[in-house]
């Protein structure tokens, strides 16, 4: 039987690993999973239901009537509502990582993930894929850049999704992010001690997935 391959990506806010590991799940035919757009979806529930996502006995009490669903066309789902777009605005980016320090929100939404990865081959992007989640993924990606570009590139983004901002705001909230995901106890924003350092500042995207596609086939000696 054909062993299935797990890539994990990894890296800080707005590196880009979302939009090269979309880009190679298509080209290898891996299942692409988006943890970020979970952890996401718990803080789009928990502002909508007037709680206080900085209260963590508050936040977590949400676990067991929350339902996150990751459609295959890209499209996310909290209890059947469609939060696609909602979860991407600037008020939720600025609460999510205080969401995202969570040990019982993590465990829950890791145990999900990890059910997801389970019968298919699958290119996960995140902050703790390579350290925690999948600990034996055959190839793991740390992708970096600098704060500036991630921001320009991240605010590029925003305005053709129509989702409003300003690029100060974008920068203040990728710094604030970067902190507070690095330093938090349970399972930071860390590179894992076999992963593969790949520093996007002044790559293209397609340079990106070329590069990674390389180490990709050259580790698991995939057929396109
Ligand atoms: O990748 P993203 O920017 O959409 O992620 C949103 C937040 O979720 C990010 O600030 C940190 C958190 N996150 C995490 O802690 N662990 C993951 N595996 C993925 C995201």
């Amino acid at each position: 039987m054909k062993k299935n391959i797990t890539i994990a990506i990894d890296g800080p806010a707005a590196a880009g690993k979302s939009t090269v590991a979309k880009a190679i799940a298509k080209k290898f035919n891996f299942l692409y999973i988006d943890t970020g757009a979970m952890y996401r979806a718990y803080t789009y529930y928990v502002l909508k239901k007037g709680i206080n996502p900085k209260n963590e006995a508050e936040s977590i009490k949400l676990i067991s009537e929350i339902n996150i669903v990751l459609l295959n066309d890209g499209r996310v789902l909290v209890n059947e509502e469609d939060v696609t777009k909602a979860i991407r605005e600037i008020n939720v980016s600025s609460f999510v990582s205080y969401i995202a320090s969570y040990k019982d929100v993590r465990l829950a939404l890791v145990s999900l993930q990890r059910k997801m990865a389970e019968n298919t081959s699958v290119i996960m992007d995140g902050r703790d894929i390579g350290t925690y989640v999948l600990p034996n993924a055959d190839v793991k990606i740390f992708m970096i850049a600098s704060k500036e570009e991630r921001a320009k590139r991240r605010y590029l983004e925003n305005i053709d999704k129509h989702i409003s901002c300003t690029y100060e705001d974008i920068l203040f909230d990728v710094q604030e992010r970067d902190r507070i995901d690095s330093s938090r106890a349970f399972c930071p924003l860390k590179a894992a001690e076999d992963s593969i350092q790949v520093d996007t500042s002044s790559m293209s995207i397609q340079e990106v997935v070329d590069y990674v596609s390389k180490i990709i086939i050259e580790k698991t000696h995939i057929k396109l």
